[in-house]
């Protein structure tokens, strides 16, 4: 699975992962149980795999800094234009970086989105990154992809800084992915060499998910955990 096969599912529209809603553990953890909103503007939030997805705006409004990377330059435009968001493009190493006009948008914390490869970041991006939110990222990749993924991060990302990560674990026998299943011991596989672990909450979502009933699945597991780069 390569980065054609998805800019190819955007150019297609099959975007059936995109939420119109702010995740509930984002808005949980990042919202309520997150810092005052007087101190979020020293975090710095970076979502992988970002698609066009509306957390990144709810992060924006409720003060925290964001950092995306995707590589579909659709979905990319597609944020930017759907929520209005005024913004500026630049060349930057392997990637094309947009960056929203703050002028045009006082009320919101700085947006950047590196349109290009994950793999391809440099770590020296990362030095004021202090937060990750993954959702639907790492569960998007087959499992060769997601041990390259796992190890990227640890690349990348400075000692302290934290990972609210949202998985899907079902029977992979049921249905193809992606999303792919991803059990706690692959996350502890993929993560613990680098990172502390703690399983936040788990819950069996298949009920408010009629697209994956008719995929097959019988039952999906959604677990959160929260990991800390050692
Ligand atoms: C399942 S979607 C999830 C999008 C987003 N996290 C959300 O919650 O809506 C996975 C996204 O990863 C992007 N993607 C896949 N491989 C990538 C890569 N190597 N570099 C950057 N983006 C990638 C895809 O284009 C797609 O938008």
């Amino acid at each position: 699975m390569d980065i054609d096969f998805w800019v190819d599912r955007w150019n297609t529209g099959q975007t059936g992962f995109h939420q119109p809603k702010i995740n509930p553990y984002l808005a949980y953890f990042y919202g309520e149980k997150g810092p005052p909103p007087a101190q979020r503007e020293k975090l710095k939030v970076f979502v992988p795999l970002c698609g066009k997805s509306n957390d990144m705006l709810w992060l924006a409004q409720n003060g925290y800094r964001v950092f995306g990377v995707e590589c579909s330059d659709l979905a990319v435009q597609a944020f930017f234009q759907e929520n209005g968001i005024a913004c500026r493009v630049a060349s930057k190493d392997e990637h094309s970086l947009y960056v929203c006009d703050t002028e045009s948008h006082p009320d919101y914390a700085a947006i950047e989105i590196y349109q290009g490869d994950f793999f391809a970041l440099q770590s020296d991006l990362f030095d004021d990154v202090t937060d990750v939110f993954d959702r639907a990222s790492l569960i998007a990749l087959p499992l060769e992809m997601r041990r390259d993924y796992a190890a990227k991060m640890a690349e990348l990302l400075k000692p302290g800084t934290r990972t609210l990560l949202v998985t899907l674990t079902y029977d992979q026998d049921e249905m193809n992915g992606p999303p792919f299943s991803v059990s706690e011991e692959e996350v502890n596989e993929l993560y613990a060499e680098h990172f502390s672990i703690q399983k936040l909450c788990f819950k069996n979502i298949i009920d408010d998910e009629p697209r994956m009933q008719e995929r097959g699945l019988t039952s999906l597991i959604e677990t959160v955990y929260k990991l800390v780069r050692k």
